[in-house]
């Protein structure tokens, strides 16, 4: 299905491409013949990821913050110098921490959902104004998460990823004559770099909570991501697919 030159002549955009699924996402799509930017805060990560990648002549590297709007416009103008498109935004950067919702400070809130929810949309409607419109085209995957029950210890994170699925499903009529299409992949617990984040007594024996048994692979959510960037997903616009192993269906991950 995912032919070497698949995506030859395309160039996508992964945020977050330093590390984890983003990371994993820029291999598949190198490997399918795109030009591949990465972005994200710091410069080690990313410089990390290239020697990673191989250090390909159709890989680039930008420093930024999907939080600050001047940022997110300083990557487009880079991306148009050196690539003169875009036809693939994948926003995958993000974070947040487990807690009660009742222990979450305004600070902690504030800055899950301007990540989350308000850093995907800048680079959204940035994206789409310096490259999408004109061309005529263009798609989009926000990786979000699984919050179809709701997402209990992570309030902060469920709503912001709620509103950007929701945010899809508007973009995705609102831009559809543009030839826009604009889908969501909600991951369940993948083995990733992420995972690190989160205490390990809360991540312990989480894999025999999952229906399925275990994690799930950053590839695996990497080759969902091409396939909806891909002519096979054409007719696909303002969904959410659940990369999970059931794990929406049956099962909490912790204990209440
Ligand atoms: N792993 C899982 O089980 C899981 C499940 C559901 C959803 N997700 C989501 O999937 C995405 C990738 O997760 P992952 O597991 O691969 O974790 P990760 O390795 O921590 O990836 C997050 C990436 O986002 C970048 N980033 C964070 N804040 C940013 C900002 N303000 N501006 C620009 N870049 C930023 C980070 O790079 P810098 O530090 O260099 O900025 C990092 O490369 C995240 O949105 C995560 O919440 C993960």
């Amino acid at each position: 299905m995912f032919q070497k030159d698949l995506f030859k002549d395309k160039v996508a955009l992964v945020s977050g491409g330093g590390s984890g699924i983003g990371l994993a996402i820029a291999q598949q799509f190198l490997a399918c013949g795109a030009t591949v930017v990465i972005a994200s805060r710091k410069l080690e990560k990313l410089e990390r990821a290239a020697v990673q990648l191989g250090s390909p002549t159709n890989l680039l590297s930008f420093v930024m913050d999907i939080r600050e709007p001047e940022q997110v416009e300083q990557l487009a103008d880079f991306i148009q110098q050196k690539t003169g498109k875009l036809d693939f935004l994948i926003n995958n950067a993000g974070g947040q921490f487990p807690s009660p919702a009742a222990d979450i400070s305004p600070k902690g809130w504030n800055a899950v959902i301007n990540t989350n929810l308000n850093g995907t949309w800048y680079m959204t409607q940035s994206m789409a104004r310096h490259f999408f419109f004109e061309q005529n085209s263009g798609a989009v995957v926000n990786i979000v998460l699984n919050n179809f029950r709701g997402f209990p210890g992570m309030a902060h994170s469920a709503a912001a990823r709620a509103g950007v699925m929701n945010l899809a499903q508007t973009l995705a009529i609102e831009w559809v004559s543009k030839g826009i299409r604009l889908n969501s992949i909600a991951p369940g617990i993948i083995q990733s770099s992420g995972l690190e984040n989160y205490p390990p007594e809360l991540t312990a024996g989480i894999a025999a909570k999952i229906p399925m048994k275990r994690l799930g692979s950053v590839d695996e959510v990497a080759a969902l991501t091409l396939f909806l960037c891909s002519p096979l997903a054409s007719y696909i616009t303002g969904e959410t697919i659940y990369v999970d192993g059931g794990a929406r269906l049956w099962g909490d991950i912790w204990e209440l």
